[in-house]
């Protein structure tokens, strides 16, 4: 991807999320300076392989594997400080060196526990399914003129004034939700006083130093969280996510003009997942899903959920590649494809008795679509130790290539195991 002409390259989930971007982000940030995660929180859960080492990290880019990549917490996420440290602290006791090469943003939202309250109780009412993080509340107050940033908990002075008028709205939102639960300002006085004098010296103006970087020919990757169909614009409103996942986000959230960057990289897994609710055209039912669940291992990273499963949507990734502008895919999981003796792909929708090109507008209307699937021939043989597409079963290349006539756009890789080498270059 990166090249000559390509220093500022993004890479984005182009279904629900869980898509494998952590891989193709640690691929990837071997030929990268900079790699800047740019939205969402401590909802994502990026899980990469080395060696025999099982990292998951959740706010912290995934690049920091790489000792000499510098890291970046951008403005567009909403940060939880004090998983933020705990995943330092993990990385810490697992050899990695941290110290100079990770940044936060000074103009990032921060995450506090009572949006954690406010996140469980709006539960109760609309059933979402969010994990809890806090993220839509933090998101919330972004907007609504009455977040915190990371700027005020490095200030260090005048907590309890800052904090107090947010405690109590706070907590009378949660009064007004019927919720038992109190968010308790002596404990958010603590907190923002024990934090705030861990993040200073990381925080700093990141949209700054992503520019320095790209100025002086640097190669930067922005790492998108979640997938487009988690958009809060572009997504199964209202069962997204709070913030911009596809690719427009990522300028908006690093801090640098949608012009610097040269290409979109979008990740699919070679069939489709979803965690929380909301429609999946193409969820199996049954014993099926139950095993698509297990040889994939979908579970969430972040929650432990399990995830929802179904086969290749080429309606949503079509449109994923519209509303990213994308310039390539990645095609995850392909192994876990590997024993089916014939695997459907969903390459159009009927609605109420028609044909449907697009992606609905209204979620009801996605939840009444019905699937057309073409059935393709399975491989029924192991693609883990193929590290060239030559080296694949001719089914599965075929399998590949009406996967890319589908969605319209070259693969560029193709994952077949978690393990770092575990991957093809097209
Ligand atoms: P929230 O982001 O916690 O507010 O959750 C909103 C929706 O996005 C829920 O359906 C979550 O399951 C989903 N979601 C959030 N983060 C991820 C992720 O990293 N992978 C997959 N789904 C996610």
């Amino acid at each position: 991807m990166f090249d000559r002409k390509h220093n500022c390259i993004v890479v984005v989930g182009a279904q629900w999320g869980d898509e494998g971007k952590g891989k193709l982000v640690d691929v990837l940030a071997e030929q990268a300076d900079v790699v800047v995660r740019y939205q969402g929180g401590a909802n994502a859960g990026h899980t990469v392989v080395v060696g025999e080492r099982q990292v998951v990290l959740h706010q912290i880019p995934s690049g920091i594997l790489h000792p000499r990549v510098r890291c970046v917490v951008g403005n567009g996420v909403v940060l939880d400080p004090e998983t933020f440290f705990g995943e330092i602290k993990e990385l810490t006791a697992q050899g990695i060196e941290i110290a100079g090469r990770l940044f936060v943003s000074d103009r990032a939202h921060v995450v506090l526990p009572y949006h954690k309250l406010l996140d469980q109780a709006s539960e109760m009412q609309q059933q979402i399914g969010t994990t809890g993080r806090g993220i839509g509340p933090a998101y919330e107050d972004k907007i609504g003129r009455r977040g915190v940033r990371v700027t005020d908990l490095c200030r260090g002075r005048g907590a309890r004034e800052f904090l107090e008028p947010r405690v109590e709205r706070a907590n009378g939102m949660l009064r007004l939700m019927g919720s038992p639960a109190t968010a308790d300002l002596d404990e958010h006085v603590e907190l923002f006083g024990r934090l705030g004098a861990k993040l200073r010296p990381l925080a700093t103006d990141t949209g700054l130093l992503v520019h320095r970087a790209l100025r002086s020919g640097q190669r930067v990757l922005l790492e998108g969280a979640q997938g487009a169909l988690l958009d809060v614009d572009h997504g199964t409103y209202p069962f997204v996510t709070s913030s911009n996942t596809t690719a427009g986000g990522a300028a908006v959230g690093a801090g640098i003009g949608p012009t610097e960057i040269d290409g979109v990289l979008g990740v699919v897994k070679a069939y489709t997942t979803r965690v929380g609710n909301g429609p999946l055209p193409t969820e199996v039912a049954g014993d099926l899903q139950a095993q698509l669940r297990d040889l994939g291992g979908e579970f969430g990273a972040t929650t432990g959920r399990p995830r929802r499963c179904g086969w290749f949507d080429a309606t949503v990734v079509r449109y994923s590649v519209r509303v990213n502008g994308l310039t390539g895919l990645a095609v995850t999981k392909l192994d876990v494809l590997d024993t089916f003796e014939e695997i459907p792909v969903c390459v159009g929708y009927r609605l109420d008795g028609s044909e449907c090109a697009e992606v609905p507008s209204d979620v009801e209307a996605l939840d009444r679509v019905e699937p057309v699937y073409e059935v393709l021939p399975g491989w029924q043989r192991t693609t883990a130790t193929a590290r060239r597409l030559a080296d694949l079963p001719p089914a599965a290349r075929a399998y590949l290539d009406r996967l890319e006539d589908l969605a319209g756009q070259p693969i560029r890789f193709v994952s077949v195991g978690t393990r770092r080498d575990q991957i093809i270059e097209v």
